[in-house]
């Protein structure tokens, strides 16, 4: 599935660990993009009809044999090139350049010196963030140098009757601060690309395709209250209607609340066919006795599974499958040496859905970035509580339950764990942390309340700052939030009667606990 209405641009991916960050930058500037191996032939990137190609940057060396290299041809094609770091050195040595390696490598801000050229107009601030081992020694024939540093006499070149340009710093990170005007000034006043990626533009295109591909058929599509799954059944709904149905495998170990918000959010805002598997004592009933934390995941995703395939026969005969994949997980990544690509699968699929060859899948949401899919979800009418929820596990609160799970255990940390959501909200601080929530630990201490001896368990608060959850660190949240938090948790809640604060970063540690 493409945007074809809009001007495409290409990313050839070098092995960058920023090369995602390219494509949400051009993706910001309003211009489309689509992000591809560097192995990928040329006929592809022909068909794809692109108006401006963009090369990463990558962990490699052009000065090795076996390097990663552009694909024969792709500068003949007469579309605008812009090659970043690893990328403009490729470039450079394709088109008869010169590219040595230095003794010292360049990392960091460097104050760079700017001429007049059109992919610095607009630009004010005059720092960039370098990261390089390589350097240009020589320019390719038409070339000139456009910027330069202290140590990078090419830290910027081109060649302006044919439209490439190069880049030795990174203009897609943050700490080069004009960076994304640089990208904005390629695509839009050098290549000529039309801005018009909006999400209003996106919705009506991705509901024409989906009523292409289902025509008379039948959808059904698993939701979960997060907001992939979410967005997916809305966009569905408006493409077809009632031929949408909705299942909600509900495993009782979901927070505070959240089942019945999500019922209402289906059936009552959006009028979504739902239904509903109300299955908590079941999952309870599997899981009885069991600590074992792969075990636990096991048996929920095994029960998921049982209970979803029971739901769809009460749904009716359907062809096709609504899935919530998203685009980084559907990019292939390069490996650093330009090895063969592969692709990288979360390790977290529990509560996934198993690969039903009986369906055929709807993926409507194959070509966004997570805050992409916030952003159309909010042109689809989805109530901010949705979109901007943390995320939550497939297992749930289980996993939060180190040790056993009973229902009475669930239930204490339902509440819990409601109220440091609560004053993470009232304190503006839910936003400010990637997740946060509450673990109940099987271990009991001692504690005085009025007159008396308590015996109860302890409960841990985790909160994390992350972009991705694959690394995360502790939220630094202040002393007096968590005092007056642990005191409403250890005076509301019964069953807890002291309140820790997990101070852990990923790694070494994960972001749960099991
Ligand atoms: P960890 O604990 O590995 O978590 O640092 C990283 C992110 O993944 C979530 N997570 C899961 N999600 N099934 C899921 O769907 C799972 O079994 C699972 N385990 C962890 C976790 O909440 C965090 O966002």
């Amino acid at each position: 599935m493409t945007a074809q209405t809009h001007d495409k641009v290409i990313i050839l991916d070098f092995g960058s660990q920023v090369t995602q960050l390219i494509a949400r930058r051009v993706r910001e500037s309003g211009v489309y993009c689509e992000l591809l191996p560097f192995s990928t032939p040329l006929t592809d990137i022909r068909a794809r009809a692109p108006k401006a190609i963009i090369l990463s940057g990558g962990p490699a060396s052009v000065t090795e044999k076996d390097s990663p290299r552009i694909p024969k041809g792709l500068l003949d094609m007469g579309v605008p090139v812009l090659g970043i770091c690893y990328g403009l050195q490729a470039m450079c040595d394709e088109l008869g350049g010169k590219v040595e390696t230095s003794d010292k490598r360049e990392f960091g801000r460097a104050a760079i010196q700017l001429d007049d050229s059109k992919l610095f107009s607009g630009v004010l601030k005059k720092e960039v963030w370098m990261s390089h081992g390589d350097s240009v020694t020589a320019l390719p024939p038409g070339f000139s140098a456009i910027a330069r540093t202290n140590t990078c006499p090419y830290a910027a070149i081109a060649d302006e009757k044919r439209k490439f340009y190069g880049v030795q710093f990174h203009p897609e990170v943050v700490h080069t601060p004009d960076g994304a005007r640089m990208l904005k000034n390629f695509l839009l006043n050098i290549a000529g690309c039309r801005a018009d990626w909006t999400m209003a533009a996106f919705r009506d295109e991705i509901i024409a395709k989906i009523r292409e591909q289902v025509g008379k058929g039948r959808v059904i599509c698993g939701v979960s209250g997060g907001v992939d799954s979410t967005v997916v059944a809305a966009l569905l709904h408006e493409a077809v209607g009632d031929r949408l149905t909705c299942i909600f495998v509900d495993t009782g170990l979901m927070r505070h609340n959240e089942a019945a918000e999500v019922v209402g959010l289906f059936r009552d805002h959006f009028n979504i066919p739902l239904i509903h598997e109300d299955a908590g004592a079941l999952f309870l009933d599997r899981l009885a006795d069991v600590d074992d934390p792969e075990q636990k995941r096991k048996i929920i995703g095994k029960t998921f599974i049982d209970v979803f395939t029971g739901a769809e026969k009460k749904a009716g005969e359907a062809e096709f499958l609504a899935q919530g994949t998203l685009y980084p997980d559907v990019i292939e990544s390069v490996s650093p040496h330009g090895g063969p690509a592969v692709t990288i699968k979360s390790h977290h699929n529990v509560g996934g859905m198993p690969k039903d060859v009986k369906f055929k899948i709807v993926e409507p949401l194959r070509m966004l970035f997570k805050d992409e899919v916030r952003a159309l979800g909010r042109e689809l009418g989805i109530p901010e509580k949705f979109i901007g929820r943390h995320p939550f596990p497939g297992p749930g609160l289980a996993i939060r339950i180190p040790g056993a799970v009973t229902a009475e255990k669930v239930s204490i940390l339902q509440k819990a764990d409601a109220i440091f959501i609560e004053e993470l909200h009232k304190n503006n601080l839910y936003n400010e942390t990637w997740q946060a929530f509450a673990v109940l630990l099987p271990v009991k201490t001692v504690g005085v309340m009025g007159d008396g001896r308590t015996y109860d368990h302890v409960l841990a608060l985790r909160a994390v700052t992350s972009v991705d959850g694959m690394t995360a660190d502790f939220a630094a949240l202040p002393h007096d939030f968590l005092g007056h938090v642990a005191a409403r948790i250890v005076n509301e809640v019964r069953g807890i009667n002291r309140v820790v604060y997990d101070i852990t970063s990923k790694p070494p540690g994960t972001i749960e606990w099991e």
